[in-house]
């Protein structure tokens, strides 16, 4: 599913969406969402899967499915699950935005931080970050506990002012990511972070600039992080006062001339991430071709408004 994503929201990103075959794969997708049994005893493992991989029998009807033993979402793939419908012009409507919701809210700790997955898993920012993904777009915050969602982000903050995975964990371009964006999207950020230590994240990433953007101080510059800081230092509103240049001179050289996928060091493969991240960072600088990206969401400007129309229209239905 991230893989899928990756190529459509890159597709989108470079106004080439034509090119796939939406029908088909929103039933894909469909196929993928773990949905509640008669009695919903597994409503706490509802969600997306990443593929059809522990052999579940495709079927995108999303009545009342059967129990299998090892059947639960992932919370990355719920998140970009749903930012691929979102993508190919879906409504959600057949999303049990419920069973989402119930999935969500058994992976959080006591600690405010997220497994991937129901049975446990690693906890980080990470799923911190797609769980405030999934809410923002079913436009319902009932699947995270939010108070205690920020209070790991602010636990998080390095002595260097940067934000690790967790609390006394390493900063890190990738997880600071994570917790700005999701503070964004939460409406959270000046709440949480008063301006002097707004200021000192904000130096923090900006010191990330090398020619491209590297993810933590003494290693070497990676196109992913061109994305990751790029978009966290667009939300802080001081990504203009990074060397653009430059910045795009390293992605380009990232960038295969055969394939034409980028990579994360020249020469090096490239990959459908790297792929990604690479156009998103060359979006966030304005590019002419490609569409912006929303740098909290990390979908484009297009989708983002499709969401927002679809969000006006449930709210309608509510009133
Ligand atoms: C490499 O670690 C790690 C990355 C390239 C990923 C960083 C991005 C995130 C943590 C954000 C992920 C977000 C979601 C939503 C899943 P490394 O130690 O190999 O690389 P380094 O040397 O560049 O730190």
């Amino acid at each position: 599913m991230t893989i899928v994503f990756f190529a459509l929201s890159g597709l989108d990103v470079l106004d080439a969406l034509d090119a796939v075959d939406k029908p088909s794969l929103v039933e894909w997708i469909y196929s993928l969402q773990v949905v509640p049994t008669e009695d919903e005893s597994n409503l706490w493992r509802c969600g997306f899967r990443g593929s059809s991989h522990i052999g579940v029998p495709y079927n995108t009807s999303t009545g009342p499915g059967s129990p299998h033993p090892y059947d639960s979402g992932h919370v990355a793939m719920t998140y970009t699950g749903l930012a691929c419908l979102i993508i190919l012009g879906d409504d959600l409507s057949r999303v049990n935005k419920k069973a989402c919701l119930a999935g969500l809210k058994s992976l959080q700790l006591e600690d405010g931080s997220f497994y991937a997955v129901p049975e446990g898993s690693e906890n980080d920012m990470r799923f911190v970050y797609c769980a405030a993904c999934v809410c923002y777009m079913l436009d319902d915050w009932s699947g995270i506990d939010c108070k205690k969602a920020v209070d790991y982000i602010r636990r998080s903050m390095s002595y260097d002012s940067g934000i690790g995975q967790g609390a006394g964990l390493e900063s890190h371009g990738g997880s600071t990511f994570c917790a700005i964006a999701t503070l964004c999207l939460m409406g959270k950020l000046e709440e949480m972070f008063s301006e002097r230590e707004l200021n000192r994240i904000r130096r923090w990433c900006i010191l990330r600039q090398q020619d491209g953007f590297h993810g933590r101080p003494n290693k070497p510059v990676d196109t992913c992080y061109s994305f990751w800081v790029g978009a966290t230092l667009e939300l802080l509103d001081v990504f203009q006062y990074t060397n653009f240049e430059k910045n795009r001179n390293y992605i380009l050289s990232t960038q295969d001339s055969l394939v034409g996928g980028f990579a994360k060091w020249p020469d090096s493969h490239p990959d459908p991430l790297h792929t990604y991240f690479g156009i998103c960072g060359l979006s966030l600088m304005g590019e002419a071709g490609l569409r912006r990206v929303h740098p909290a969401l990390n979908v484009s400007d297009r989708a983002l408004q499709c969401l927002q129309q679809l969000h006006q229209t449930w709210r309608e239905g509510c009133t």
